[in-house]
């Protein structure tokens, strides 16, 4: 990775904006927010390890403090960084089941955030990648007004933008809205995003599956044969694939974004409707990988098409490279057709 143009990325943002002749420079505030969020909890992630190491974790600290679990943590600081802005109506958050108004001594706007503060949370304490993800929409019902649950159940095909964060190695916001995917690795030294993946491309096939194979017992029997295909030795074609697993979906699509690369969570025989959340974990990874020129479907139809209908329903998914989301779709199809037979 290097710095391509030293832009940062609250630059970024405003000349993206200004391309468009009717914005209003609000959703660059908003993105502005949501990247101070996003260094804050970055800084607490860092030092997680350490907190467990001077005993900091659990219910209270030597002061007596509540110590929060670091997915809490994230939430509230989502909350805190963005609800006085006077750019968002209403938020809603993995971590609560009910949407999150705006308090009434703040300005009430016009856009709609979800997130999940931290994927990949049972990862926290194995210094393993975790990430946050978000989504933003314009609000649908009339302004000036707290934004409803109406305004939060949208298709994933109206987000206006959406992004995600990564702490890894190093911490990286990737976000699009609607002029390309473009990442921003943060330089800790001093405390900026600067534009380090410019119009990420996310490659048309690839070598790398991922999916919790654990799982494979109760998988449909097509998606057993494709995965099965993929193990297959066929230099023409380049299997086998190698598999990359690594439980931070965030960290998972960061790669197959780059490398290229198929996640999937589908729906099993346990889980008929898998396990990933659509309103904030699928839809703007959909909307990310789409804008990369990557597909995402639940096996069938486009994730951006479905129409929510409650703020925390699940999904199956399968995203990525294009060609290959398509091949695991034809290897259910197959198989559902010759059961019908
Ligand atoms: P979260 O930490 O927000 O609850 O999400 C975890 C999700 C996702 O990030 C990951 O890909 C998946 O759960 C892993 O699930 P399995 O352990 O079932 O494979
Ligand atoms: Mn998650
Ligand atoms: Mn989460």
């Amino acid at each position: 990775m290097s710095i391509l143009k030293f832009m940062t990325l609250g630059r970024h943002i405003i000349e993206g904006e200004e391309m468009h002749p009717e914005a209003t420079g609000e959703l660059s505030k908003l993105l502005a927010d949501l990247s101070l969020a996003a260094k804050v909890i970055s800084l607490e992630v860092n030092k997680a390890g350490l907190a467990d190491i001077l005993g900091f974790t659990g219910d209270s600290n030597v002061h007596g403090e509540q110590v929060k679990k670091l997915d809490v943590y994230a939430h509230d600081m989502l909350i805190r960084a963005m609800d006085h802005g006077g750019h968002l109506c209403v938020m809603a958050s993995e971590e609560e089941e009910n949407i999150i108004h705006i308090p009434n001594r703040f300005k009430i706007g016009k856009y709609v955030l979800l997130f999940d503060p931290l994927d990949g949370s049972s990862n926290i304490d194995a210094n393993i990648s975790i990430g946050t993800i978000f989504s933003i929409y314009k609000r649908i019902t009339p302004e000036g007004k707290p934004g409803t649950l109406e305004d939060c159940l949208q298709q994933g095909t109206q987000q206006v933008a959406a992004g995600y964060v990564v702490y890894g190695s190093s911490t990286i916001l990737v976000y699009t809205a609607g002029h390309g995917v473009h990442g921003f690795t943060l330089d800790p030294a001093f405390g900026e995003f600067l534009l380090s993946h410019e119009y990420i491309q996310i490659p048309k096939k690839s070598k790398i599956y991922s999916i919790n194979e654990g799982n494979y017992k109760y998988w449909h029997p097509g998606l057993k044969k494709y995965i099965k295909y993929l193990q297959e030795e066929d230099k023409a074609s380049e299997r086998p694939y190698s598999s990359r697993y690594i439980g931070s979906m965030v960290a998972d699509n960061h790669r197959n974004l780059l490398y290229g690369g198929i996640f999937m969570y589908p729906a099993d025989s346990r889980n008929p409707k898998g396990k990933l959340r659509l309103m904030y974990e699928c839809d703007p990874f959909a909307f990310i990988i789409e804008a990369a020129g990557g597909r995402a479907t639940d096996g069938k139809k486009r994730i951006l098409e479905i129409q929510p209908q409650s703020l925390h329903e699940r999904t199956p998914v399968f995203m990525g490279s294009e060609e290959d989301v398509k091949m695991v779709e034809d290897f259910m199809a197959k198989e559902e057709a010759a059961e019908t037979k």
